[in-house]
């Protein structure tokens, strides 16, 4: 028998704890491509998981952005698919996937990407795609998906 002097077969016995059946919670992954099915819009961040003040948000990229900075935050680009440039006023970097850079707080960029570039971009809540420059690129804030 297993288990020894507890499994009598007894039936009303008192359970020893770890015999119960737990409710289990419920720990799901966010999975980047499933939630990158989800939408197709460009130049729209969507988000998929907060950290303290920070959002994690997915964004897909193609074409030319406009020129804008962030007076209060740098800005994390950490590209997933595909390929995208990052102009400065003085120079330009280059991004492919597994790639990711920090733009600091309040240095003009523009985002652009030949054929469409997913992105995953980290920033604090509250962060507009268009910063001061603002314009019809400029997307709804705090999107979930
Ligand atoms: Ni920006």
């Amino acid at each position: 028998m297993l288990g020894g002097a507890r499994e009598t077969g007894v039936a009303g016995q008192t359970e020893h704890p770890s015999c119960r059946i737990r409710e289990m919670a419920k720990y799901d992954a966010i999975n980047l491509q499933d939630k990158l099915a989800t939408f197709g819009e460009q130049w729209a961040p969507k988000v998929i998981a907060e950290l303290n003040d920070y959002q994690f948000k997915l964004v897909k990229l193609q074409g030319e952005f406009v020129w804008h900075s962030h007076e209060a935050t740098d800005e994390a680009f950490i590209v997933l698919d595909g390929a995208m440039t990052i102009e400065f006023r003085d120079g330009a970097v280059a991004l492919t996937a597994g790639e990711m850079y920090v733009v600091p707080r309040g240095v003009e960029h523009k985002p652009r990407a030949e054929h469409e570039c997913h992105v995953l971009v980290v920033e604090p809540r509250g962060v507009v795609n268009t910063g001061e420059a603002g314009g019809s690129q400029t997307a709804d804030n705090d999107v979930w998906i």
